[in-house]
């Protein structure tokens, strides 16, 4: 897809303005980012001021290659070495002890840094044009949404959420749907390798690696805003309920369902979710903005099976029900 002319034109223009320090919004594999030069403090700023987020919530730097990860972490477990091989290009974060060299604004006064190498094929073109040879260039990148909100899977939603105000490369729908699994390797001797944000990696696989399941978070874990009980959220209240109760569903509320069907009389849209996690996972947040849009009194979510391959898109749902109902 970047091979042609004009893509890679528009891929090193945008390149190029992330070298004079502006914002470019990206597709990756799992949702858009909102990307600056990591090194560039007043950049890094810029996407604190658009998104509206605290300060002190560190971002994700994306890299064009695992080999650049000396840069940034000062101490590699071997572990994270057989991840990163198994797993990179891909949808898993991982979080380090931090490089000396990390500016503060990176990572919110915490002493860890965020790595990720994304696999879609934009993304990698755009880090690549960045990076050049040099291992010590990343880009920051939060999801590119207005702190709380529904990240966006599409370059349109990135326009819903920002209007005109930032360049976006339009990399078509995100394949995975929703955030990267977040893993941190940070205090391995210690604690072990800790899950702090599920994402559509099956557990298992990690575990494989590890040796062990990764554990929940402590209370010393490094902060993630994404576990803040409220994110993720529609401005239409959204509850998450069991599949026997949406028969009581009133005609005036949305329902995105995978096993019950419309009932004629109802009025507001009720839409069937797919079976399958991955495919429910890539539409998850377009199927949330488009409910969100309908003036429906609340929105009901049948609540998925439990299992541990649903842990991503469940922890999405039930933070976007507790953070639902505030129209901004
Ligand atoms: O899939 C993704 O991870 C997307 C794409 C764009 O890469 N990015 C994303 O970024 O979801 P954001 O900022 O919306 O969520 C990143 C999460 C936040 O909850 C943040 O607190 C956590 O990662 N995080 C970042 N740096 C961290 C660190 N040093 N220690 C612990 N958590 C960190
Ligand atoms: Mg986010």
């Amino acid at each position: 897809m970047v091979d042609e002319g004009p893509e890679r034109v528009r891929i090193e223009s945008a390149a190029q303005r992330l070298r004079d320090g502006h914002l470019v919004a990206f597709p990756t594999e799992t949702v858009y980012g909102l990307g600056a030069d990591a090194r560039n403090i007043r950049a890094v700023a810029q996407i604190f001021a658009l998104k509206g987020r605290p300060a002190d919530h560190p971002l994700i730097v994306h890299l064009a290659r695992a080999a650049d990860v000396m840069a940034w972490a000062r101490k590699v477990p071997d572990s994270a070495r057989a991840l990163m091989e198994r797993f990179w290009p891909g949808p898993l974060t991982l979080v380090f002890a931090r490089h000396a060299s990390v500016p503060d604004a990176i990572s919110g006064g915490q002493d860890t840094i965020a790595l990720r190498c994304p696999a879609h094929p934009v993304a990698q073109a755009l880090l690549q044009a960045f990076a050049g040879n040099a291992p010590d260039t990343g880009v920051a990148a939060p999801s590119a949404n207005r702190f709380g909100r529904v990240s966006p899977t599409t370059a349109m939603h990135v326009q819903e959420e920002f209007g005109d105000r930032v360049f976006t490369l339009d990399g078509g729908a995100c394949t995975v749907g929703i955030e990267s699994t977040i893993l941190d390797l940070s205090r391995t001797e210690s604690v072990g390798p800790v899950l702090l944000r599920p994402g559509i990696i099956d557990l298992d696989a990690l575990a494989a690696i590890l040796g062990e399941l990764p554990r929940r978070p402590d209370r010393h874990a490094p902060r993630v805003p994404g576990a803040l009980a409220a994110h993720y959220s529609p401005a239409t209240p959204l509850r998450l309920v069991a599949a026997d109760s949406l028969a009581q569903a009133p005609t005036d509320v949305a329902v995105w369902s995978r096993s019950v069907s419309s009932p004629r009389a109802h009025r507001v849209g009720w839409e069937r979710a797919p079976q399958n996690v991955e495919q429910y996972a890539r539409e998850l947040y377009a199927a949330l903005r488009r409910l969100d849009t309908l003036g429906a009194r609340e929105i009901w979510v049948e609540r998925p099976p439990e299992g541990k391959d649903w842990a991503g898109v469940t922890d999405r749902l039930e933070r976007a029900a507790f953070g639902s109902g505030n129209p901004s």
